[in-house]
């Protein structure tokens, strides 16, 4: 039998902080009927297709100065690097289209250097002309700069809330809340598909906010949402404190899931580096999307949002695991499988 509490999510009824605090927090039997909600759904909205992308690392340079993340500006222990040249990341392009997955993502440390700017706006219209779609995270920018991207071609963006507190982020990311929120606002209103969420378990967060997270991100109603578990990252001044809690991610996603039904949510990698097969958990609980990492191997060492032994999310291992969780990957192009030895 369904719970009330999972009812009244599903049916998009106005669902209480003590009803989403039970689902959050949900093991054993509800856990398991909130899993299966969410694959439910997932299936009718996706069907059985997992969605992949491949994402590039094009600059390890960051302005911000987040607790959590590595690439934070006073981090002098990071080897930085930045690529600038077209070519290069063209070169990773074409890969990512001979296998056939249908989306470029190009992510990045908040790097305003005039050249870096330059080389997205250049590489935008070529990656549209292979016929691939453009996703970017490259953090908070002036609206002119987000409006030149989209009209050059870009498809979408991510910008996580990463926390729903204004106290808490002003605290973990030294600048405001309100200005993060706004820049999702403007992506929305220039027409980009706005992907957020939130990261579970940064030191000093509160249970409250966790559920606040979720009222945000149901709230801003973006085309992907995601929830991370937090990564201890060394060389920052959480790098000693405890890894974010497997199961409140595991059910946050599920609750995204069945609130924001036709949400691409991905599984992220993580989720991997906190628990041997937490991807394909991730899968379970309705996610349907995998990134891969197509970073060139002389930089991906020097890219550390996680860790130094960052798990990288290798094209073989996200078919494993999709294969796993019984599902099927979304072949917009032709997807050249045969290329890859998949046991299972
Ligand atoms: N743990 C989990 N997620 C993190 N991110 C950055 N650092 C960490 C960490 N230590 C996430 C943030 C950011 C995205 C690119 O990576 O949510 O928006």
């Amino acid at each position: 039998m369904i719970s009330q509490e999972l009812n009244q999510l599903k049916n998009q009824e106005t669902i209480t902080k003590d009803a989403l605090a039970k689902l959050l927090t949900a093991t054993g039997d509800l856990q398991q009927e909130l899993f299966a909600t969410a694959r439910e759904i997932r299936e009718n909205y996706h069907g059985d297709k997992v969605m992949l992308r491949g994402v590039i690392e094009l600059s390890s340079y960051c302005e911000k100065n987040c607790n959590y993340c590595a690439m934070r500006a006073s981090n002098k222990n990071l080897e930085r690097y930045r690529i600038e040249d077209a070519k290069t990341i063209l070169d990773v392009v074409a890969e990512i289209k001979s296998l056939g997955i249908p989306v470029v993502f190009l992510q990045s440390g908040q790097d305003r250097h005039i050249i870096y700017n330059e080389v997205i706006a250049q590489v935008i219209p070529e990656i549209k002309k292979q016929g691939l779609k453009v996703l970017l995270c490259v953090g908070e920018r002036p609206k002119k700069i987000y409006q030149k991207w989209f009209d050059l071609g870009a498809d979408s963006y991510i910008l996580k809330f990463e926390t729903s507190s204004p106290e808490f982020y002003q605290q973990i990311a030294y600048t405001p809340l309100a200005k993060r929120i706004d820049c999702i606002n403007t992506l929305q209103e220039i027409g980009f598909k706005v992907g957020t969420g939130n990261i579970v378990g940064l030191p000093g967060q509160d249970f409250d906010t966790l559920l606040e997270d979720i009222l945000l991100a149901i709230k801003i109603k973006p085309n992907f949402v995601s929830s991370s578990p937090f990564i201890p990252n060394q060389n920052t001044p959480y790098e000693r404190e405890r890894a974010g809690d497997l199961n409140l991610t595991l059910n946050t996603m599920a609750i995204y899931r069945i609130a924001l039904k036709n949400c691409l949510i991905p599984s992220v990698s993580a989720l991997e580096k906190i628990q041997k097969d937490g991807q394909l958990m991730g899968l379970n609980t309705g996610a349907n999307v995998i990134t891969i990492n197509f970073t060139p191997d002389k930089l991906r060492h020097q890219y550390r949002i996680y860790s130094e032994k960052r798990f990288v999310v290798k094209l073989e291992h996200a078919l494993d695991i999709i294969h796993r969780a019984g599902l099927e990957i979304e072949k917009s192009i032709s997807f050249h499988e045969e290329r890859f030895s998949v046991k299972n």
